[in-house]
């Protein structure tokens, strides 16, 4: 059973109190994600298999009466962001701010946009947050969601906007896209508010339903263990946006709707209407979606406890087709990965967005250690920062952890 770290709650709750002078109505919670597999997949309307993490960002929050809406952060002591709701529009603020006031934003024009009678921002309060995380940003791990999901939530419940968990992550997806300007999908924001115990979550992401499969590491003897090479990276910069065009003008030149629609032979057929590296483009997401699909069925059929070498290879195969194909991994991660399965681990991948973050190793509990330090010794032998290792296991997602009862 995971529970939100009580210190995290009590620290924003603080927080919140001695930057707003009186205490918050609630604390709402969201955790990052780790994706076990299905990458760039998200955004083809492919499959992915991604499950939340115990690491959460909290949102100390209340209402205020002077329809603005006021921003702290632990990570960003020096700065209150101040914003009229009325002007929480896409570009009013940048750098961490614009993902609350993104979210926001978003909330209020979805919920307007729907004409179903829920508050629109013209009705909605100003609101004061104070934000603390324990999720580490640029290391794979979708601190951003983290972030989103758990404003999304607080604004939810004090805006009284009845939004179901779908609709939040629609409307985080949006703050991100069109607020922050990164243009990812939405595997992220589903895994954050969708997490649980126990289970990874299957999300088909055309049609944005998600079933949970069972990943019960501790009753298997295993680890998921994940080694951060300090490598920072943001979704917003050019390598992501370059691969999502890259797969936009493949199903174009294939003719489908989008790449989850594609396949290998359709691929072979193309011939020349697709340059090389298109077409590697096109295969990731191809080869990946079939990745997600065998590895659900595995676990499903029970192969965590009975052979786990068979989802490990599936792993081990995503991170090469992410390697040669999708090009999105670095030195280090693929250093992190060779080492990791050198050292025994059933499969290891690099896991989110790509071009630096973390690499996840699937590994026996008893061989864990061993592993872990095998990482390390290789990284320092070849000069690089030593990853931070902290395994992971699945945990719940967004939730209310004090107030508003
Ligand atoms: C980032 C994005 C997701 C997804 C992954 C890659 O985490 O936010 O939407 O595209 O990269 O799988």
């Amino acid at each position: 059973m995971t529970v939100t770290d009580e210190s995290l709650v009590t620290a924003v709750t603080r927080r919140f109190s001695s930057a707003f002078g009186a205490a918050p109505a609630g604390v709402w919670s969201a955790p990052g994600r780790v994706n076990l597999i299905g990458e760039h997949t998200d955004y083809n309307e492919g499959f992915v298999l991604p499950f939340a993490i115990g690491a959460r960002t909290a949102v100390a929050a209340a209402r205020r009466d002077d329809g603005v809406l006021r921003v702290s952060s632990a990570q960003y002591p020096d700065e209150i962001v101040t914003v009229p709701l009325s002007g929480a529009v896409p570009g009013a603020v940048s750098g961490w701010a614009a993902y609350p006031v993104g979210v926001a934003w978003a909330l209020g024009v979805r919920a307007r946009g729907q004409g179903n009678g829920l508050p629109g921002p013209d009705q909605r309060s100003g609101i004061s947050l104070c934000i603390d995380s324990r999720v580490p940003e640029g290391a794979g791990l979708s601190s951003s969601a983290a972030l989103e999901c758990a404003v999304a939530s607080a604004l939810n419940d004090l805006w009284g906007t009845g939004a179901g968990r779908t609709e939040l992550a629609r409307a985080c997806q949006r703050a991100e896209n069109e607020a922050v300007g990164a243009p990812t999908g939405i595997m992220d924001q589903y895994a954050s508010l969708f997490g649980e115990d126990g289970g990874a979550v299957f999300l088909d992401c055309r049609t944005v339903t998600g079933e949970s499969v069972p990943l019960d590491l501790a009753g298997a003897g295993l680890t998921i263990l994940l080694a951060d090479t300090g490598e920072r990276h943001v979704n917003s910069d050019g390598g992501y946006a370059s691969r999502r065009a890259s797969c936009e003008r493949a199903a174009r030149a294939l003719g489908v709707p989008a790449l989850r629609d594609a396949t290998l032979a359709g691929l072979d057929r193309a011939g020349t209407a697709l340059d090389d590296e298109t077409l590697r483009r096109a295969r990731h997401i191809i080869t990946e979606n079939e990745r997600v699909t065998e590895t659900v069925r595995a676990l499903r059929a029970g192969a965590l406890a009975g052979d786990p070498g068979e989802v490990g290879r599936l792993l081990t195969a995503s991170h090469a087709s992410m390697r040669d194909d999708f090009e999105i991994t670095t030195p280090a991660l693929d250093l992190a990965a060779a080492t990791a399965i050198g050292a025994g681990a059933f499969g290891a991948r690099m896991t989110g967005g790509g071009f630096g973050g973390s690499v996840l190793v699937l590994v026996d509990s008893r061989r864990s250690e061993t592993v872990g330090d095998a990482i390390t010794g290789a990284f320092a032998k070849a000069g690089l920062t030593v990853p931070t290792l902290r395994s992971v296991t699945p945990s719940r997602g967004a939730r209310r952890d004090a107030g508003m009862s």
